[in-house]
């Protein structure tokens, strides 16, 4: 048995529809931003259940947007968590501003517990991360920021199909990010992003902004840039949100099946689920005692896991600036060590399930 990381081939083997919605849109022509892109925008703000959805070239291009809206500029600081996807400090450093780094919890999600200390008078945002799909304390975020008035901006890159208390990640924010990057749980043939807020003045800048800030085609207001989604990617997109509901239903079974199972093992540990949540497990990981090892033995037995991330963002060549150093996050540094992703994707069932746990209690007796 074969238990594969990369679905894509699968997921894009009959495009029949897309291909149909593809005519239509060469025929029209409109391949800049155009009624396609402005649909797809619709539905998605429908789906996350806010009132402006601005679609955007890339995930990170939607984080890198969503702070410069805010007006998050130098010498400002921005309270973000070290063990995420690159971007997400990235856009931090792009507008600028010095991300200031927190601690994982014990879910690898942002330690709510540990933001306050790191609040002062150049403190503008809390950017958390919906990592893995699975969401941090959001309501206590929220707390934070209304006690200090800073905004929060979400990273919900990877939260879409989630919920939180009967809300979707990137409806608590003022401004948030998402992205439909090939891997992410609504994907297109590409790159993609979305930002969501309900504040109607910021959505109007964001929409001029991502399209060089103009009005109309001979006059702009104010200098922006080229950051629009492309129309071939909103019809992917619109396509893949018919089939989000289910894709989530199915992953959600895998996962369970493993968290039942791997919870019993003395050298596995599988993070608490958080009650009133859903997860899209963009990436299931549990802590493994062993991990390279185990990793080898599972890639030689056919099962493609992986390791999201080996090196925490802090310690990172590119963070050498900010001055941390091993010890400054204990808990990420751990994680870093010993967490291992492994596939739950829509296009497994019970039975790569079970191989698993079997080539992992194998591994440890
Ligand atoms: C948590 C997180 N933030 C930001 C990004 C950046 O998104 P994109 O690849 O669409 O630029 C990603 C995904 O790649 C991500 O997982």
């Amino acid at each position: 048995m074969k238990v594969y990381y990369n679905y894509l081939p699968k997921q894009f083997s009959n495009n029949k529809a897309i291909f149909r919605d593809w005519e239509k849109l060469i025929k029209s022509s409109d391949f800049t931003l155009g009624k396609f892109v402005k649909k797809f925008e619709k539905k998605f703000a429908a789906y996350i259940n806010v009132k402006h959805c601005i679609s955007t070239n890339t995930g990170t291009d939607a984080l890198i947007i969503a702070l410069k809206s805010l007006g998050i500029r130098k010498n400002d600081e921005v309270i973000t968590v070290c063990n995420s996807f690159y971007a997400t400090t990235g856009a931090i450093h792009a507008v600028g501003a010095k991300p200031i780094f927190v601690d994982s919890d014990n879910r690898y999600q942002i330690d709510v517990n540990k933001i306050e200390e790191k609040i002062n008078s150049k403190t503008k945002a809390i950017l958390p991360v919906h990592w893995a799909g699975a969401s941090p304390e959001i309501k206590k975020i929220m707390q934070l920021s209304k006690k200090y008035n800073l905004f929060v901006v979400e990273d919900a890159c990877m939260g879409i199909g989630a919920s939180i208390f009967n809300k979707s990640p990137g409806a608590f924010g003022k401004v948030n990010a998402f992205s439909m990057h090939p891997l992410k749980s609504l994907n297109v043939m590409g790159d993609g992003g979305m930002i969501t807020t309900n504040d109607d003045k910021i959505a109007k800048w964001i929409f001029k902004y991502r399209n060089h800030g103009m009005v109309d085609r001979n006059n702009i207001d104010f200098w922006g840039v080229n950051s629009r989604l492309q129309p071939l990617q909103a019809i992917v997109a619109m396509h893949g949100l018919k089939k989000l509901k289910s894709i989530i239903v199915k992953r959600n079974k895998n996962a369970k099946i493993l968290d039942n199972n791997l919870s019993k093992f003395k050298n596995v540990k599988i993070p608490k689920r958080l009650k009133n949540s859903t997860e899209t497990f963009a990436l299931y990981m549990g802590l493994f005692d062993k991990r390279d090892e185990l990793l080898k033995y599972l890639i030689k037995n056919n099962i493609e896991a992986k390791i999201h991330y080996p090196t925490p963002l802090h310690l990172q060549t590119a963070a050498k600036k900010l001055n941390y150093k091993i010890g400054s996050f204990p808990n990420s540094e751990m994680q870093a060590k010993k967490l291992l992703t492994l596939p739950v994707h829509q296009y497994l069932d019970a039975k790569h399930m079970h191989y698993m746990i079997e080539k992992i209690e194998n591994f440890y007796a």
